[in-house]
């Protein structure tokens, strides 16, 4: 098998991990206002989540006889949390879409199937926890715009 294309995917895949690191440590220190207590854990909480699979990601590149990328894509940041909620979705969205076209491309390696597979089940929880979480923030946002009206 040649593993050229699969490391290839897989440093883009890093990439996107490191710019995970930082642009949910970024909202955890940003974010004020009573949301302050719920949000600032849980955006580091995911900031540690992108650096475990970074770290699982970089040490299968060397694996597979690659080198690991040490640069990050640009981070999306906003002081608006339901703009930081969609970013964190869109960047969830974005994981599942290239774990997946990774899993296309290991094909034929079991092993590095199920070992990529583990890691998108956690990238779907992503997608599915921010899509809930900003459900019930349009909700909030309808209630009040009801009162104010
Ligand atoms: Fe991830």
């Amino acid at each position: 098998m040649n593993y050229e294309p699969v490391i290839e995917q897989l440093n883009e895949i890093l990439k996107h991990e490191w710019t995970g690191v930082a642009q949910y440590s970024q909202a955890s220190f940003i974010i004020e206002g009573v949301w302050r207590e719920v949000y600032a854990e849980k955006f580091e909480d995911d900031a540690k989540e992108s650096f475990g699979h970074a770290k699982l990601i970089g040490d299968k590149i060397v694996a597979l006889g690659g080198v690991p990328v040490a640069q990050r894509n640009e981070i999306k940041q906003s002081r608006d949390l339901t703009e930081v909620l969609q970013n964190a979705l869109a960047f969830e969205s974005k994981a599942v879409e290239m774990y997946t076209k990774a899993l296309e491309l290991a094909e034929g390696d079991r092993a590095l199937v199920v070992f990529l597979e583990d890691i998108l089940v956690a990238e779907q929880e992503g997608v599915d926890e921010y899509t809930k979480l900003l459900r019930r923030s349009e909700a909030a946002g309808e209630a009040g715009a009801r009162k104010s009206g």
